[in-house]
């Protein structure tokens, strides 16, 4: 029987508990202003992984007002550290809001300004790297982070289905970022890399 990955996703949805108040919030916030947040199920995954190996050191690429980075803090606990970034001051400010409502205690820094320059400023390694920036910026990304990765540490990204614009090959730049970081994620020795169809896609590296 043909599956529809709508349905997938909306039977996912229904089976998944609600957030505490803070999380619920910021979902809140998205919905009003359209703003594309990684939503609950992948959430969860970024939960879970960071859990599964035992990660206390993160950055993201892209964290928007916090809703990925308030996830992690939630599997990093106060002996975990997190670094943010966005090219947007507000969401800086809306992030902090959050997380000071949430009480969250884990160690933090929200840097803004173009992510793929920031990221310079960090030796690592880090356990976990989040990346959910402009698209057709994704394959710059890769060899900023491996060097940035422990080994067995894992290379995230977001939107990697692109709604489907991936198999369809459109021919706008966000789509060839996209196609294009996915070849050369699986092209590269340096990672062991699979795309999971949760929601709009990941592409998850681990670090070899
Ligand atoms: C999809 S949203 C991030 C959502 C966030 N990861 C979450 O799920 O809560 C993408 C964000 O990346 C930021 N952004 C895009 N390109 C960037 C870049 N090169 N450097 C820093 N921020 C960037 C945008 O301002 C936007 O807030």
């Amino acid at each position: 029987m043909p599956v529809s990955f709508d349905k997938v996703h909306d039977y996912m949805l229904s089976v998944t508990p609600r957030r505490d108040a803070t999380l619920m919030a910021m979902e809140a916030h998205a919905r009003r202003h359209g703003f594309p947040i990684i939503g609950p199920l992948v959430g969860r995954l970024l939960f879970q992984l960071a859990t599964a190996i035992s990660a206390k050191r993160v950055f993201e690429l892209g964290s928007g007002y916090g809703y990925s980075g308030y996830w992690f803090s939630q599997a990093l606990g106060e002996r975990g550290r997190i670094v943010m970034t966005d090219g947007n001051p507000g969401n800086r400010l809306l992030a902090e809001k959050y997380f000071k409502k949430g009480r969250v205690r884990t160690k933090r820094e929200f840097r803004v300004g173009d992510a793929l320059e920031i990221i310079g400023d960090y030796d690592g390694p880090f356990d976990i790297i989040l990346n959910d920036i402009d698209k057709h910026a994704y394959p710059q990304t890769i060899d900023l982070v491996a060097p940035r990765l422990r080994k067995g540490g894992l290379f995230i990204t977001d939107n990697t289905i692109w709604s489907g614009r991936v198999y369809n090959r459109t021919r706008d730049k966000n789509t060839l970022g996209v196609i294009e970081f996915n070849r050369r994620m699986y092209a590269d020795r340096r990672f062991f890399t699979t795309i999971l169809p949760l929601r709009d896609g990941l592409t998850i590296g681990i670090r070899r």
